[in-house]
């Protein structure tokens, strides 16, 4: 037999009562009971996302909603501004390409997190720049970026600021409408605690006032579609009603935890888990790590692919490096529904694979360190 735990940054473990949720007959979507569930959810999401205005929601992955804000503010030819650090960051510059944008890009060497200044640098050489994208949490470098320091810049000028928060929505602190932030997108499968299939857009009034003008083409992924539809409490089209059900469960279990909490939470077990791969002389990736996952760098002789693919074999799924980053690093998530003993799981694999690689473990190191940092917690120390 083999017991599988999934500390992979998306998709992530399902907490029993949402699987339980969406395990119950289906039901219609044009009915009085899919209204109250979907009225109650709209009121959660936008609790969720700190906004004022409705989160719109789409069958699809978190890319589809990056898509989504691309086309539904902007034209053929407007100049945008890309924070690219890694592989999501980049992909916010090949969405932009793919429509015909002029993309600006501010760079950020892999694992580094974006300087504001630079990006209010590169708006004051830009002024007729449309849009700033950014990505609040890395995922592919594990870097979290400081999008309140972004948001201040950018909202002294004309151009609005979409943010990535794929894997930082209910991870970190995102207050969208006190911080400024116009639209900020999201997806189901990483601290939603849901499987893949639900993108969300929060859309800011600046942002809003932009899509009457806005004349990239689009259809499925309209915003004022959408609008429409949710004033009548209803989707434009058919929702994945399962998905939305279990939804309403994941927001219970976020909502009735309480957003500080939460974010308490994934902190707390994020240093854990930096405590521990630093106590068998591991090296983190990430200048400024965030909370949705641990970017390692692979010890030198060891290939990083081999790392998690021996965790995999031990049934622990986490994640190697992407693109240049293949084989350099390896990712542990600890991300939505996730507590101490995950991270001491990955921790004690960590160190019977790295054993198994010829690496000089010192057994139990890592258990230590991370648990020092738990058992201060518990306490209720700093
Ligand atoms: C930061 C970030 N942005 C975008 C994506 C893409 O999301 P999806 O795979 O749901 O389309 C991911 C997925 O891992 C991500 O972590």
């Amino acid at each position: 037999m083999m017991k599988h735990y999934l500390l992979a940054p998306g998709p992530t473990p399902i907490p029993p009562a949402v699987l339980q949720a969406m395990a119950q007959p289906i039901i219609h979507h044009r009915t009085p009971e899919y209204e109250a569930l979907f009225a109650e959810v709209r009121q959660d999401l936008r609790r969720l996302f700190q906004c004022r205005n409705e989160v719109l929601m789409f069958a699809a992955s978190g890319t589809g909603a990056m898509e989504a804000a691309i086309v539904n503010t902007l034209s053929p030819g407007d100049a945008v501004l890309v924070v690219r650090g890694g592989k999501f960051g980049e992909r916010w510059a090949e969405i932009c390409e793919a429509y015909g944008l002029r993309v600006i890009s501010v760079d950020v060497p892999y694992g580094k997190s974006v300087d504001p200044a630079a990006v209010a640098a590169a708006l004051a050489h830009a002024p007729a720049v449309a849009a700033v994208f950014a990505t609040h949490s890395e995922t592919s470098t594990g870097a979290v970026h400081d999008i309140q320091g972004i948001a201040a810049a950018v909202r002294r000028t004309p151009a609005i600021l979409v943010v990535d928060a794929i894997t930082s929505l209910g991870v970190v602190d995102l207050p969208m409408d006190a911080w400024g932030v116009d639209i900020v997108v999201a997806g189901s499968q990483k601290a939603l605690m849901l499987p893949p299939g639900l993108a969300f857009a929060a859309v800011s009034d600046k942002a809003w006032a932009r899509v009457p003008s806005a004349r990239l083409p689009r259809f499925y992924f309209s915003f004022t579609a959408e609008k429409k539809a949710i004033e009548k409490n209803q989707s434009a089209y058919t929702p994945a009603v399962s998905l939305v059900v279990g939804l309403r469960e994941s927001l219970h279990l976020i909502l009735a935890e309480g957003l500080p909490a939460v974010f308490a939470r994934h902190d707390r077990l994020a240093r854990a888990t930096r405590a521990g791969v630093q106590a068998l002389g591991l090296e983190l990736f990430a200048e400024h790590p965030g909370a949705a996952c641990t970017a390692v760098k692979a010890p030198t002789g060891i290939e990083g692919g081999a790392i998690f693919k021996g965790m995999r074999a031990r049934g622990i799924t986490i994640a190697g490096g992407q693109g240049s980053m293949r084989g350099k690093i390896f990712r542990i998530a600890h991300m939505g529904y996730v507590a101490d003993f995950d991270v001491l799981t990955a921790l004690a694999g960590l160190e019977l694979v790295l054993g198994d690689l010829g690496y000089p473990v010192e057994r139990g190191a890592s258990l230590r360190a991370a648990e020092e940092v738990l058992g201060h917690q518990e306490r209720g120390e700093a």
